[in-house]
């Protein structure tokens, strides 16, 4: 009996130190870990501060900054309709490229009644792809760009991957990916010549996650982002700003599909307010969400594992596709 108190005493005497240093040490990683996350959150919340709302306070002078004319890519309707505004209504002359050339006129019309600038338009449809652009450098050549929007884009309604055709397809890599850089190549060398100029590409939110049933989408834009990310580090001193965008809902044409996200509300921005507020971030953030709400619903999702958005959407996906049936 007493040989057994006695190893029972050696055992807790050895033991306990050790489960001591053992508490010890998860205090430590839990004080690390609870200080690494407050900072990274007040970090988040002081950019955030800066570029939404700090940016809004200074008048910019585009013109002088940047460069005499804009050209915004797909700006007959939505988000590139309201960067076209808002660039014109600072005082930059603005070239409109876009698909139909009655939306095209109209557009430009009304900008230069409204904003008293000059403007120029260029039908092209980019999802011809290559030989679309040899128009549009005619139209940009004795033009001092100052700044680019890359901002077309399409996406086709959520749908299983063998139920886009080659067509579509092919639609995303022009639109949605081959634009950017091809546009990029035909304004960039004056911009380095001038050593100033600014390079926005619209990208978007779900440029972070792989998105089942939107999946080409969701990739083009990942692409954005990333060649967005490479193209602001090689020009990083040359004067010359590189900004990506990556939006959550604003009120368009391409999300009128669903009422949801299309609706006006907290989240869901209109246009012309969106892109007032995408523009007074330019020179205060190399890649932004555009508007704050936008930046807390993506710093939100950010806080999940990329395998719980992905099942989450799928499941929304086919759970809308059932009550459509
Ligand atoms: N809306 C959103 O919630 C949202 C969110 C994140 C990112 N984005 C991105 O924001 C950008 C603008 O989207 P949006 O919602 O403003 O779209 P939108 O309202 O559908 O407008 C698209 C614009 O692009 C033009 N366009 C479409 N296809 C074209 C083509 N093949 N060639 C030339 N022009 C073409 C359209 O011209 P027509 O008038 O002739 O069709 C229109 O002016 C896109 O890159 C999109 O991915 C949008």
């Amino acid at each position: 009996m007493a040989v057994a108190v006695d190893s029972a005493k050696y055992l807790l005497d050895e033991i306990l130190p050790v489960l001591k240093r053992i508490e010890e040490a998860f205090a430590l990683v839990g004080i690390y870990y609870a200080g690494s996350v407050t900072v990274r959150v007040l970090w988040k919340v002081t950019k955030g501060v800066r570029v939404h709302f700090w940016s809004k306070l200074w008048k910019k002078d585009l013109v002088g900054k940047y460069g005499r004319w804009a050209v915004v890519t797909g700006s007959t309707d939505g988000i590139g309709k309201g960067y076209a505004k808002e660039l014109a209504k600072n005082g930059m002359n603005i070239v409109l490229v876009s698909r139909s050339l009655g939306k095209l006129e109209k557009v430009a019309e009304e900008i230069a009644a409204e904003f008293g600038v000059e403007t120029d338009v260029v039908q092209a449809d980019f999802s011809l792809g290559r030989h679309v652009y040899d128009n549009i450098a005619r139209h940009l050549k004795d033009k001092e760009i100052g700044i680019l929007v890359n901002n077309v884009g399409t996406l086709i309604t959520p749908r299983l991957f063998d139920k886009l055709t080659d067509d579509d397809i092919w639609t995303y890599v022009n639109v949605n990916v081959a634009s950017v850089p091809a546009m990029t190549k035909l304004v960039l060398p004056g911009m380095l010549e001038r050593k100033k100029g600014a390079i926005i590409n619209i990208s978007s939110g779900v440029a972070h996650f792989s998105l089942p049933y939107l999946q080409m989408y969701a990739a083009t834009k990942s692409f954005v982002s990333s060649f967005t990310r490479a193209i602001d580090a090689e020009y990083y001193s040359s004067g010359i700003t590189v900004q990506c965008i990556e939006p959550a809902g604003v009120s368009t044409n391409m999300n009128a599909f669903d009422e949801r996200i299309h609706r006006p509300g907290f989240f869901t921005a209109t246009p012309d307010r969106f892109a007032t507020s995408a523009v007074a971030t330019l020179g205060y953030s190399s890649c932004t969400s555009g508007y704050w709400t936008h930046g807390l619903q993506l710093s939100f999702l950010q806080l999940f594992p990329e395998w719980f958005i992905v099942m989450s959407f799928r499941y929304m996906v086919e759970f809308s596709q059932k009550k459509l049936k």
